[in-house]
């Protein structure tokens, strides 16, 4: 999947289109000049915005209007019609928008409306009650969201946000899909240029390992010595990924895929290999042999389940992804794991050998709580929140991958590691470090991507006791909808975008 561009189509929208083309509720797409501009209508008031969503260029006229707003078909971004915002992600920035003139029976869009500025402001200080310092630990989804989020709300205090990365926050799920596959240019993998840092006055700080929390005294502690006062903290430091140990692999045989630096590797080890061995048939693990199969390396996946994403998605799209990546050539030696490592040759633990140059273990990840345990924050297989995102600490938050908070969806303390998700849990922490007091209860959602298939998942079902199935997996038209007592849990989905946003819409009023 990658940006694409739609064609300036249908209509011409400045030349006028007549009223009664849209009815109450719909959206047709047109163009005005160069721009593809969706034109939508609400009872008598008409709206008109870019037509191609600003995350990885979805139609949104093949999205779902709901209200005054319109949410993409891809991986449900949600837009506001009429101011073009983008209120949730993974899109971040704005739609473009156009006023809309009716004149004798027709509707006519003109002039593009100016884009309020968001950069650049020459920076006040914080207004009263405001926290003047605000440390986020982690840059990564939650922790650039929750930035952008205080930003675009005004906020005139100081931001610092710390990460021990080397790269400043990444489209980390690029890492695995077209980025890996060789089909991203560089400039696609920074969520933003150097420069929106600088120009928002976010202090990102690179290479910046924090060490320690002192809740009591609102400090952190650097690596180098260093003490930072806060006045609300973000602790959004995310997973990493679990590390097996293979007797015989040597410390850089296994490789590891979370950050830009791990992808950078793989990629230059990929560039002489022939063949590799993907540990793990999960999601990342099944992304990267997607993505090596790209690069027309031989790939054969090992793993002890006997269905890959069985656990998450059921068995009928376990056989599906099963098939749909023996189609494009991976050999797969499931319900059977890596034995020991001699030189290039692996040995299963079920006898059988396979001579690889290139290994990658994607076999899970576990959640970075040490700081929050050494602060002693509470904890429960991850760092437990309230449902406004704040920790066992007044004014330490926290978001995205080590947060369990209480979802109003499953009625559970859940943790789950999505990217939509730690995106939308940072914008709700940076609102409430503000004081506005917001719960979290938007309906978790990922996607993945194999090949040119896309799988979106909608609520969350640790288990469930019925899935039925709409359409046919194998022919990659279905939606799936897992129950538990009768009630819908959760929602996976092939090809069926519109169902998979109604449901989420529907998942989002019952909790209302
Ligand atoms: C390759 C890959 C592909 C993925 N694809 C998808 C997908 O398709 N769909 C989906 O829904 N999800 C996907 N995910 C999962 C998604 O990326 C995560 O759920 C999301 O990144 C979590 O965001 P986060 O902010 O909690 O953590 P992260 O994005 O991991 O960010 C954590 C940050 O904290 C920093 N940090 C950690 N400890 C410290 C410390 N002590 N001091 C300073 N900084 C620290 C790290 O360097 C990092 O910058 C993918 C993940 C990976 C790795
Ligand atoms: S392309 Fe619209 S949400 Fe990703």
């Amino acid at each position: 999947m990658g940006t694409q561009q739609s064609n300036p189509a249908g209509p011409d929208l400045a030349a006028g289109v007549p009223i009664d083309d849209l009815p109450h509720g719909h959206m047709l797409v047109g163009h005005v000049g160069e721009d593809a501009v969706l034109l939508a209508r609400r009872g008598n008031e008409f709206f008109a915005v870019g037509a191609t969503c600003s995350h990885y260029g979805g139609p949104l006229a093949e999205g779902l209007m709901v209200e005054d707003t319109v949410r993409c078909p891809w991986h449900h971004a949600c837009f506001s019609l009429r101011t073009g915002e983008a209120l949730h992600p993974p899109a971040l920035s704005p739609l473009a928008c156009w006023a809309v003139e009716q004149r004798d029976g027709k509707l006519f869009v003109t002039a593009k409306k100016e884009a309020p500025a968001q950069e650049g402001r020459d920076r006040a200080a914080p207004a009263a009650g405001m926290p003047e310092r605000i440390v986020i630990v982690g840059g990564g989804a939650a922790g650039f969201a929750a930035a952008e989020r205080l930003r675009r709300e005004q906020y005139q205090g100081s931001i610092v946000m710390l990460s021990n990365d080397d790269a400043p926050p990444v489209d980390r799920p690029n890492l695995s899909k077209d980025y890996l596959a060789g089909n991203a240019p560089e400039e696609w993998v920074p969520l933003r240029p150097e420069s929106f840092y600088v120009d928002n006055g976010i202090e990102l700080r690179l290479n910046a390992h924090v060490t320690a929390i002192d809740p009591r005294s609102r400090e952190v502690a650097l690596g180098g010595g260093s003490k930072l006062r806060y006045d609300r903290l973000l602790l959004a430091t995310g997973a990493e990924p679990v590390r097996l140990s293979v007797p015989g692999a040597g410390p850089q045989q296994l490789l590891l895929l979370r950050s830009l630096a791990d992808c950078r590797t793989i990629i230059e080890r990929a560039k002489n290999a022939r063949r590799a061995v993907v540990l793990g048939a999960s999601f990342i693990g099944l992304e990267v042999a997607a993505s090596l199969r790209a690069r027309d390396i031989e790939v054969h996946v090992v793993a002890p389940e006997k269905r890959p994403m069985e656990r998450i998605l059921g068995p009928q799209i376990g056989d599906f992804v099963r098939a749909l990546h023996e189609e494009h050539g991976v050999v797969f030696h499931l319900e059977d794991t890596a034995g020991s490592i001699d030189g290039n040759r692996m040995a299963l633990k079920s006898g059988a050998t396979i001579d690889a140059d290139l290994v990658v273990a994607g076999v899970g990840v576990r959640p970075r709580t040490e700081l929050a345990e050494q602060a002693g924050l509470k904890l429960d297989r991850g760092v437990i929140v309230d449902a406004y995102l704040e920790t066992s600490a007044p004014g330490a938050f926290a978001a995205g991958d080590i947060a369990r908070w209480p979802d109003p969806h499953s009625g559970e303390n859940i943790r789950v590691e999505h990217w939509v998700v730690a995106e939308r849990q940072g914008q709700t922490a940076a609102l409430n470090m503000l004081g506005q007091r917001k719960k979290f209860v938007a309906v978790p959602f990922f996607w993945s991507q194999h090949y040119d298939v896309p799988i979106n998942y909608v609520g969350h079902a640790e288990k469930w006791d019925e899935l039925t199935i709409d359409g046919d997996v194998m022919a990659r038209n279905c939606l799936l909808r897992y129950k538990r007592n009768g009630r819908v849990l959760a929602v996976a989905s092939i090809y069926r975008d519109v169902e998979s946003l109604k449901a989420e819409v529907a998942m989002e009023r019952e909790a209302a």
